[in-house]
C-alpha cells in the first residue's frame, strides 16, 4: 500500500521484532531513560532516536530495545522522567500492547532524599527512602520522612551522576 510505503521510508531506524518501544519521550530525555534501565548488554538491538518531529509534541525521542521487558519499578522511573511516554510491547513485529505510563502514588528506594540530615541518609539507620508523588505541572517527589521536595531536575541529576 502506498501509505505504508511512505511511512516506512520515513522511519529513521527499522522496526524491531520482539521487545519494547518507548515512544513520545520529551525531546532530550532518551539518554536518561536508557540510563535508568541499566542495560547489561544481554539485550538485542537497541535504537536511540532523538529530536524527531512529532505531531503531538513538536519534538520527541524514542527508545527501542529488543529482548527487553519492563518491571514495575522501571515503568515508575520512566513515568517520572517521561510522563508523556507510550510503551509499545512488540511481538513478532506487531504492537501487541500499547499503554501510557502512569505516575505511581509513591516511589520507594530508587532515588535519594537531597536533605543530608534526613534519616534516610544516615548510614546507621536502615530507612529506605520513600516519596509521595505530587502532581503539579511536572511531577514532584516529597520525602515521607522529612518533607523535602525533589524536582525532576534533582532526579535527573541523581540518575546521571550516580550510575
Ligand atoms: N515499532 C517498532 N517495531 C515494530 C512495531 C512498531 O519499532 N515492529 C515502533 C514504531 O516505529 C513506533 C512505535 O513502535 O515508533 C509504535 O508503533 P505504532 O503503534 O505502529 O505507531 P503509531 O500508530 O504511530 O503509534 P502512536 O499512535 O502511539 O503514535
Ligand atoms: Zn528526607
Amino acid at each position: 500500500m502506498m501509505s505504508s510505503k511512505a511511512q516506512e521510508k520515513d522511519l529513521i531506524v527499522s522496526k524491531i521484532r520482539d521487545g519494547i518501544v518507548i515512544d513520545h519521550i520529551p525531546a532530550g530525555r532518551a539518554l536518561i531513560v536508557l540510563r535508568v534501565l541499566r542495560l547489561r548488554g544481554g539485550e538485542g538491538r537497541i535504537a536511540l532516536v532523538m529530536n524527531v518531529d512529532s505531531r503531538r509534541m513538536g519534538r520527541k525521542d524514542i527508545v527501542k530495545i529488543e529482548g527487553k521487558e519492563l518491571s514495575d519499578d522501571e515503568l515508575n522511573l520512566i513515568s517520572l522522567i517521561a510522563p508523556t511516554a507510550t510503551i509499545n510491547i512488540i511481538r513478532d513485529y506487531s504492537v501487541i500492547k500499547k499503554f501510557q505510563v502512569k505516575l505511581p502514588e509513591t516511589v520507594k528506594g530508587v532515588v535519594r532524599c537531597r536533605n543530608p540530615k534526613c534519616i534516610t541518609n544516615q548510614p546507621r539507620e536502615d530507612a529506605v527512602p520513600a516519596f509521595k508523588v505530587l502532581h503539579l505541572d511536572q511531577p514532584i517527589l516529597q520525602c515521607q520522612y522529612c518533607g523535602t521536595y525533589l524536582t525532576i531536575d534533582d532526579i535527573n541529576a541523581q540518575l546521571m551522576g550516580e550510575r
